[in-house]
């Protein structure tokens, strides 16, 4: 039975992803889920799946080399989904340091540690050992209001945040271990996810929770601002895909052409809710276009993203599934029906944090 690591499983994409992979693969796989329970970590995202004899969470730090260590130590580990980050690019303009730590000294002890368990005495590594670092778009940096151009995996890297800065950091790192040693491993970069289990610091949940409670809307500078917004199911499979059938010290592009401003995905939200939510409900009333406020630009905000996924599509034969009409009902029905997780999700520090955030914009 192949073992996989999973970091970073009780956030939005890892527990997505280990969801995805227990529906795929069920018995098949053992997966052991390590995260440190940050805010972003929720293990109330895999309640469901907590009780399988086939998956155990470890509750570490991935700049814990000794926890990390001991890990590859106890358990002989064939796959690593390197998904632990800091992962809000507002949070990382406030306080930087958290992200350089978690996200380039994490990925450093995640890579050596694999390294020591999978190397042999002769340079190569042991049988169907393969590490996949999950990245993004943005260390690319910003593309221009010109919709034939694109990010290609050849981009140079460009970051602008302290997050993407630090993204684009801990890829160098992966990219140094596949050069220098040659690390067995993947890069892939994928554009804005959405969808189930999103903590609601991101633009959507956010403005999916703030319109059901009749709370303004902040649209940053214009809201002309363009992200390529991909459902987090596709980007599950794209990163199952990439590490069966990908090329080894390859990195893969992952995105859905589905390139949208920031205010048309907010009317987009706002005509949804109106049309999901019974006649009765009275949240009905409080979802309006009244509510939509310009408020201060973020800092360095990147103007557009837009990803070329022609090399996932080609080699791998990986393509969205979800188009944006269909993935947004879905999301929108999954937080009508989890109430009570975002109540506890925007509970205490998330209200401390909110108003920090948006009380002088
Ligand atoms: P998230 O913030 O929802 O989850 C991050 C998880 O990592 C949390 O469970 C947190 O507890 C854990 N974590 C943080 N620091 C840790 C540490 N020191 N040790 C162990 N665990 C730690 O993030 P997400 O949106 O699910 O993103 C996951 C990954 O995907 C990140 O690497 C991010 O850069 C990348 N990514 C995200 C998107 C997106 O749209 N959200 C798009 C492309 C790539
Ligand atoms: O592109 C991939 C990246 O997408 C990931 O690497 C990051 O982890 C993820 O957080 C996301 O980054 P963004 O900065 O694009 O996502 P966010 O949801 O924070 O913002 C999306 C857009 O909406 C962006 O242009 C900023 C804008 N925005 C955001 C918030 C939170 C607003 O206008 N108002 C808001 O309140």
């Amino acid at each position: 039975m192949r073992t996989y690591l999973v970091t970073g499983g009780a956030g939005f994409i890892g527990s997505n992803y280990i969801h995805y992979m227990f529906k795929k693969y069920d018995n098949e796989i053992r997966i052991i889920n390590v995260d440190v329970l940050t805010y972003a970590g929720n293990l109330e995202n895999l309640k469901d799946i907590e009780n399988r004899d086939n998956y155990t969470f470890i509750r570490a730090d991935i700049c814990d080399k000794e926890a990390i260590s001991r890990i590859f130590e106890e358990n002989d580990i064939d796959r690593v989904v390197h998904f632990a980050a800091e992962s809000h690019v507002d949070r990382s303009i406030k306080d930087p340091e958290v992200f350089v730590r978690t996200n380039v000294m994490g990925t450093a002890v995640m890579l050596n540690c694999a390294r020591a368990a999978w190397e042999l005495p002769d340079g190569s590594y042991k049988e169907g050992k393969k590490f996949l670092h999950v990245s993004t778009d943005e260390v690319y940096g910003s593309l221009p209001d010109d919709e034939n151009a694109f990010f290609y995996e050849t981009s140079p890297y460009d970051p602008h945040s302290p997050y993407s800065a630090s993204k684009a950091s801990s890829d160098m790192l992966v990219k140094a271990y596949m050069d220098t040693y040659r690390f067995p491993a993947n890069i892939t970069n994928c554009s804005n996810n959405y969808g189930p289990y999103q903590f609601p610091e991101k633009f959507i949940p956010l403005m999916i929770n703030n319109a059901l409670q009749g709370k303004q809307l902040p649209v940053y500078g214009d809201g002309k601002n363009v992200r390529d917004w991909l459902y987090v199911e596709d980007h599950a499979k794209a990163i199952d895909m990439v590490q069966e059938q990908g090329r080894l010290f390859e990195t893969y592009n992952i995105g859905g052409h589905n390139e949208k401003q920031n205010i048309e995905i907010l009317n987009i939200i706002l005509d949804t809710l109106q049309e999901m939510l019974p006649e009765n409900d009275p949240r009905r009333k409080n979802v309006s276009r009244k509510l939509i406020t310009y408020v201060s630009d973020r800092k360095g905000h990147d103007r557009r993203y837009a990803i070329a996924p022609d090399k996932i599509k080609k080699e791998i034969g990986w393509y969205p599934e979800t188009m944006f009409k269909e993935g947004i009902k879905k999301t929108i029905q999954w937080y009508f029906e989890n109430e009570q997780w975002m109540k506890n999700a925007t509970s205490g520090d998330y209200q401390k944090y909110y108003d920090s955030m948006y009380k002088n914009r």
